[in-house]
């Protein structure tokens, strides 16, 4: 397994909607274990395949990194298909580090979609873990998080973020 790099915000490929996966073949479980280990590394709860500038539909999840116990999920083409109830709460991403703003989800979803052995999964989440699938599925229609706020907002948080990428490049 190994870390990769994932790509920032301004990385026109977080911006694009991501392809459906048809067959699942070695390269993608290699990637997901790639992207297992590069969620972790990163100390993050999900990731999505754009995000190390592959364009597929495919995302990881895990909570675990709180009780240090790995339990990652993996789920190829996933789609809401039901959900309920709307709460506020805190949220951040891996392609926006050191970002953070009060985002409104779903509090309860239902998804669905095939596991890296072609089986059709069903999850029903709730709280912080639906937020998390939530999150991940809208970069693979090449949406980011703060795309949900006003554009005021928004402006002030991408200000805050180049102003953090260029105190690291310095
Ligand atoms: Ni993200």
């Amino acid at each position: 397994m190994s870390v990769l790099t994932i790509r920032n915000c301004l990385d026109p490929v977080l911006r694009k909607k991501c392809d459906l996966i048809e067959n699942i073949e070695e390269s993608l479980v290699t990637l997901t274990d790639d992207m297992i280990e590069t969620m972790y590394n990163a100390t993050g709860v999900g990731l999505a395949a754009n995000q190390v500038g592959i364009s597929s539909r495919l995302i990881v999840v895990d909570l675990g990194f709180k009780d240090e116990q790995h339990n990652p999920i993996t789920i190829i083409n996933p789609v809401v298909t039901a959900s309920e109830e709307e709460m506020i709460g805190q949220e951040g991403c891996l392609s926006i580090p050191e970002v953070y703003a009060d985002i409104k989800r779903f509090q309860r979803v239902e998804v669905k979609g095939v596991d890296l052995n072609g089986k059709d999964v069903r999850l029903e989440v709730e709280g912080f873990l639906a937020r998390a699938f939530q999150h991940e599925m809208d970069h693979l229609e090449g949406k980011l998080f703060w795309d949900m706020l006003g554009k005021v907002k928004r402006d002030m948080l991408k200000r805050k973020f180049k102003k953090m990428l260029k105190e690291m490049q310095e």
